[in-house]
């Protein structure tokens, strides 16, 4: 595996990993911020099925943490990250720093409207524009062939395929944006590099946010009212040991438009979104109902 950390050794690299212009092979990107995890060793092993080389970013990027967030917590384990990788058959590992990434005098942000509101958008306050903005760089950066994501992140997900119809982003390869279905610890908990904030006894707990869940969905299924099972989802998680929900709401899966499941049809595309914190970490989760 080749790990670079500047523009110029970068462009060098995929140019050498494309090999001949009659040949052409291709790339798949995994952008990650690092701490690397099961989850995002699938994404990697997904990504070399459908591509000849795999390339991972990983850039911890500051623009997507709001002034009150774990940024200088966030983990940083570069050597680890770089041996799984390296285990993985990751050809290339793109690490730029900060004078890389964002250069003095950068001044570009890219803001995505619609799918970015609700959800983590509202309490995130400019959380998306970071996403955007460095997914969009690490595309024009990278320039692969495809890109994958973790469906965990399911707005963010949203949100990078808006961004690359709307600026005209195509990837080569078609459907060139491929969401990997949540990987799950055996007690159903979302992996998340953010889970390594977790005591044994709120990492136990955690597992009650799945469970809920799977609750709430199968009622909804049965006919029960959206509201007042939402309510309960909400109360089962505070009992729990959670100190608060942020949101649980049900989406439509693709507009990201908020559903109150009072009509059938609401129901055919939708997704419940929970966001909820226990002791200091906020955990993300999303199913299909
Ligand atoms: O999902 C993540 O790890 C980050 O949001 C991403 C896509 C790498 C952008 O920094």
């Amino acid at each position: 595996m080749q790990t670079v950390t500047t523009l110029p050794n970068l462009r060098q690299a995929v140019d050498e990993l494309r090999g001949s212009a009659l040949k052409r092979d291709t790339i798949a990107l995994v952008p990650t911020m690092g701490a690397l995890h099961e989850g995002h060793l699938t994404l990697v092993r997904e990504a070399a099925k459908r591509a000849d080389h795999v390339a991972v970013s990983i850039f911890v990027n500051p623009r997507q943490f709001g002034p009150n967030e774990d940024l200088d917590a966030y983990p940083r384990q570069m050597a680890e990250d770089s041996a799984k990788l390296e285990a993985e058959g990751v050809a290339l590992l793109w690490a730029p720093d900060m004078e890389a990434m964002y250069p003095a005098g950068y001044a570009t942000n890219i803001s995505v409207s619609g799918v970015s509101t609700g959800l983590c958008g509202a309490d995130r306050p400019g959380h998306f524009d970071g996403v955007a903005t460095v997914v969009c760089k690490l595309f024009n950066q990278v320039r692969p062939d495809m890109a994958l994501f973790g469906e965990k992140d399911w707005q963010q997900l949203a949100v990078i395929r808006r961004m690359s119809r709307d600026l005209d982003l195509t990837l080569p390869h078609v459907d060139a944006i491929y969401g990997v279905p949540i990987v799950r610890d055996p007690d159903g908990l979302a992996m998340s590099s953010r889970n390594a904030y977790l005591s044994p006894e709120h990492r136990a707990a955690a597992a009650t946010l799945p469970r809920a869940m799977d609750e709430a969905i199968a009622r909804i299924r049965d006919g029960q009212e959206a509201a007042p099972t939402l309510a309960m989802l909400e109360d089962q998680l505070l009992g729990a040991g959670f100190a608060s929900v942020d949101y649980a709401e049900l989406r439509d899966a693709d507009s990201i438009a908020l559903l109150d499941g009072e009509t059938s049809t609401d129901l055919d595309n939708a997704r419940l979104f929970v966001a909820a914190r226990i002791g200091g970490t906020r955990l993300i989760d999303n199913k299909p109902v």
